[in-house]
C-alpha cells in the first residue's frame, strides 16, 4: 500500500497524535506521520518527535508578524516535506479561509463532541449542564466555519449519572483513539465503518 505523507497539528498533550503514530506504524495503515507541527515549541506532544523519530516543526506563533506569516511558514514546509494530508489534534489555532483554500489535500479534526451539538470548547460540561444522554466524538473535514465541515465519522458513549466534567472528559479521549484512525481508514479505504454507541 502506497501510504498519503501525513502532518499532525497538535498545541499540548498529543494523545491522539501518539495514537495516530501507533496505527501508522501498521502496515495497513493509509497514512504515514512524516511531520508533527505545534503551534507552541513547549508543547507536551512535542516529546513524540524524539521517542518515535518523526520531523518536528515547532513555531511560536507569537513570533510571527501576523497569521499570514505565520501560516505561509507553515505551508513552505508542508510543501518541501510532500505532505498530502493534516490531521489535527487538540490544534488550537484557527486555520485561516487562506490557508485552507491554499493546502490542496484534506485537512481532519477531531472534536469532542456530536457535531453539531457544542462546537468550540468546554463540550463535556455543556452536555453534563443540558442532562444530555450521550457524549461523543467526531471526525470532520475542516472548513471554513469552526466545527463544521462535513462530518466523516462520530461515536457516541453514554453519560453515566456520576460522570463529572473530568471523568466524562477521560472517557471520551479514549474513544477519540479509535475514532480518529477509523475515519482515516474510512476515507482512505472506503472501509465501511459505522457510527455506534459504546460506554
Ligand atoms: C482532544 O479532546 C481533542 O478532541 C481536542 O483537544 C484534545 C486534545 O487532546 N480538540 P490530545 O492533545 O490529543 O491529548
Amino acid at each position: 500500500m502506497i501510504k498519503k505523507n501525513c502532518a499532525v497539528f497538535i498545541s499540548g498533550k498529543g494523545s491522539n497524535l501518539e495514537s495516530l503514530i501507533k496505527e501508522n506504524n501498521k502496515e495497513d495503515f493509509p497514512i504515514e506521520i512524516k511531520l508533527i507541527i505545534s503551534d507552541k515549541s513547549n508543547a507536551e506532544g512535542l516529546k513524540y518527535s524524539k521517542i518515535y523519530n518523526i520531523n518536528c516543526l515547532p513555531l511560536d506563533y507569537l513570533n510571527f508578524e501576523d497569521k499570514k506569516d505565520f501560516e505561509i511558514k507553515l505551508l513552505d514546509f508542508l510543501t518541501d516535506n510532500d505532505i498530502e494530508i493534516i490531521c489535527l489534534a487538540g490544534y488550537m489555532q484557527i486555520l485561516s479561509s487562506f490557508f485552507i483554500q491554499s493546502f490542496e489535500g484534506p485537512i481532519l479534526n477531531i472534536h469532542p463532541s456530536l457535531l453539531p451539538k457544542y462546537k468550540g470548547l468546554n463540550t463535556h460540561q455543556r452536555a453534563l449542564d443540558n442532562n444530555d444522554k450521550l457524549a461523543g466524538c467526531t471526525v470532520h473535514y475542516v472548513s471554513e466555519n469552526v466545527d463544521s465541515g462535513e462530518i466523516i465519522l462520530q461515536k457516541s458513549l453514554n453519560i453515566n449519572e456520576d460522570d463529572t466534567c473530568e471523568s466524562l472528559q477521560k472517557r471520551v479521549l479514549k474513544l477519540e483513539h479509535q475514532v480518529y484512525s477509523d475515519a482515516i481508514r474510512k476515507i482512505f479505504t472506503q472501509t465501511n465503518i459505522s457510527s455506534s454507541v459504546k460506554n
